[in-house]
């Protein structure tokens, strides 16, 4: 069944059935950016020993899963998106030793390790890929998409690479030309090839086997690609290599998956991860990051904020998988800029917004992802020249951009707001030199701000940023409306204000939230008007949910009340 509204009615009827609880529905996950979370040997770049340094710090805000961006053997064009070998672990950041203690101290203290699988693509310098370039004639050449040139000599179609640029790259060796949809040092597998998905399976196993929680799923939604149509994402075998990757290696284990998934739609969220459809676990969106972009230049020029958007694009997402699928819950990762600068306001109200945002995340419905620095208000990082920036993104669009005209003080304005390094300074840990992160210089400038904002002086206020996020996080833990409670949007049209409510067994959960750096009246619905018990707020605590509230600069709060 490959017709995409078969399978959307099948997972439709599914749905009429209850949920099974899962263990990830209840669980909180934080994502490590390896490289800059904190180094232990004093090289500058953080290593496995150093994320074992800090379990305790990750078990003492509330974390049941860690997600680690890529670890493996990488000549690292891509900070590990270009892995060379998949079986062992890149040499700066330790050994399979060093990986499997943090599996086993993780475990000792109730934690999982998800690892980045990568799979869409390799290094140029996996070996299967060396073996490939050596002619038609190899073995391994249809592990990677190869084609002879347009009759013109260049490139075979109009495919471009995500870095900038054609996809592809022509090898002189051969005379064709490779397929690689990011950069040309990360050629694309071949997925039709029953070959590579036999040699991905075995290596998942093998991970599988040394006791790790789960997988996040790298650019999954390209694995099903037809080049020769122009076809990246949704191809019409995607779904079906999804399903044989389950059956063929985690589909009888109790671990999460997440596929990331620029193209998902509310439609095809419900295949990945609707139940009995055997794919995933659940899917990132993006819709909530790519509508703040520009329609012609993309995150290189962003536009105003609009809260009525964001609602109606989370809503849509709470709506569509509210009885079958599940959402993954974020504002950030390792590719996007840091959330309080954002969507809030990092210079006027950084612990307000900060704690605005977190609640109103992590009282939706679906699994809530914390990325490294968020639970302490990390910023956006104020670099001034293209030489402070280490992305192979921004450093290949700088040059694109420049040569089409844009001023380098307008792109560097542009990457300040949405560059991947924002996301890729150094942890602050401290007011130490270089935030405690190192004690040597760091791969990457550490933010200036690292002496005010830093996870020593979080944990030590009781108010701060950090307890808020442990608050959020435990009470998840106790408040099984939190994790299956119905979603219910409110004041859709409002421009500033945030109302949302979760039903569930007689109790209603109202989250109410200001987004904006000002004090907002805002008339409640009479249904939302009650006492209750206040779970959580940023000002003082609100127990009575009155006709006519006025809100505080970022202002943010859950009532709990009972209905019955
Ligand atoms: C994903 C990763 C990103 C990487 C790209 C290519 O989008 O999150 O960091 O550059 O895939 O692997
Ligand atoms: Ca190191």
């Amino acid at each position: 069944m490959n017709d995409f509204q078969d399978q959307l009615a099948a997972a439709i009827k599914q749905a009429e059935l209850p949920i099974e609880r899962k263990w990830w529905h209840t669980a909180t996950v934080y994502q490590v950016y390896p490289r800059s979370f904190c180094d232990l040997n004093g090289d500058g770049v953080g290593d496995i020993p150093g994320i074992t340094s800090k379990l305790d710090y990750l078990k003492s805000l509330g974390i049941d899963v860690i997600w680690l961006s890529p670890i493996y053997k990488s000549p690292m064009d891509d900070n590990g998106y270009d892995i060379s070998d998949y079986q062992d672990i890149a040499p700066e950041f330790g050994t399979l030793a060093d990986f499997d203690r943090l599996v086993s101290e993780a475990r000792n203290r109730g934690m999982g390790i998800v690892l980045d699988l990568v799979v869409n693509h390799t290094s140029d310098e996996h070996p299967w890929f060396l073996e490939s370039r050596k002619g038609p004639g190899n073995p391994f050449r249809d592990f990677y998409i190869w084609r002879k040139p347009a009759p013109d000599g260049g490139p075979p179609n109009s495919l471009k690479s995500s870095f900038g640029g054609p996809a592809w790259t022509l090898d002189p060796l051969s005379g064709e030309y490779y397929l690689h949809l990011f950069s040309t040092r990360q050629p694309d597998l071949n997925w039709e090839n029953p070959a590579v998905r036999a040699e991905i399976y075995k290596m998942m196993n093998w991970w599988l086997e040394r006791g790790i929680a789960g997988f996040r799923m790298d650019v999954i939604d390209y694995i099903g690609k037809q080049v020769d149509r122009e076809i990246v994402h949704d191809g019409p075998h995607l779904h079906d290599y999804l399903q044989e990757m389950n059956r063929r290696t985690f589909g009888n284990r109790d671990i999460l998956t997440v596929g990331e998934t620029w193209s998902a739609t509310p439609g095809s969220a419900l295949l990945y991860s609707g139940r009995n459809r055997h794919e995933l676990s659940m899917v990132f969106q993006f819709e909530h990051v790519t509508q703040q972009w520009d329609e012609m230049f993309g995150k290189w020029r962003s536009k105003p904020f609009d809260l009525v958007k964001l609602k109606s694009v989370l809503g849509k997402w709470q709506y569509a998988l509210s009885d079958d699928g599940w959402n993954s819950l974020f504002w950030g990762n390792h590719d996007l800029p840091r959330a309080v600068s954002k969507y809030g306001d990092a210079t006027g109200y950084p612990a307000e917004s900060a704690k605005m945002l977190a609640t109103v995340l992590h009282l939706m419905k679906g699994t809530p992802f914390i990325y490294q620095g968020e639970e302490i208000g990390m910023t956006n990082v104020p670099f001034t020249t293209i030489e402070q920036y280490r992305d192979i993104e921004t450093l290949n669009m700088h040059r694109l951009h420049i040569e089409a005209g844009l001023s380098p003080e307008e792109f560097i304005k542009g990457a300040n707001e949405n560059a991947r390094d924002n996301a890729r300074t150094p942890m602050q840990w401290s007011a130490a030199p270089y935030g405690g992160f190192s004690t040597g210089v760091p791969w990457i400038e550490v933010n200036p701000n690292y002496p005010t904002i830093n996870a020593e002086r979080e944990m030590t206020d009781e108010k701060s940023i950090w307890n808020h996020y442990r608050k959020l996080i435990a009470l998840r833990k106790r408040h099984p409306v939190i994790v299956y409670g119905i979603y219910q949007s409110w004041l859709d049209s409002h421009p500033d204000v945030f109302v949302y409510s979760r039903t569930l067994d007689g109790e209603r959960l109202v989250v109410v939230a200001n987004f904006r750096a000002r004090e907002v009246p805002v008339e409640l619905p009479g249904e939302l008007r009650m006492p209750g018990e206040c779970l959580i707020s940023n000002y003082e605590p609100v127990d009575r949910l009155d006709e006519n509230l006025t809100l505080k600069p970022y202002e943010a709060f859950a009532v709990l009340a009972r209905t019955l």
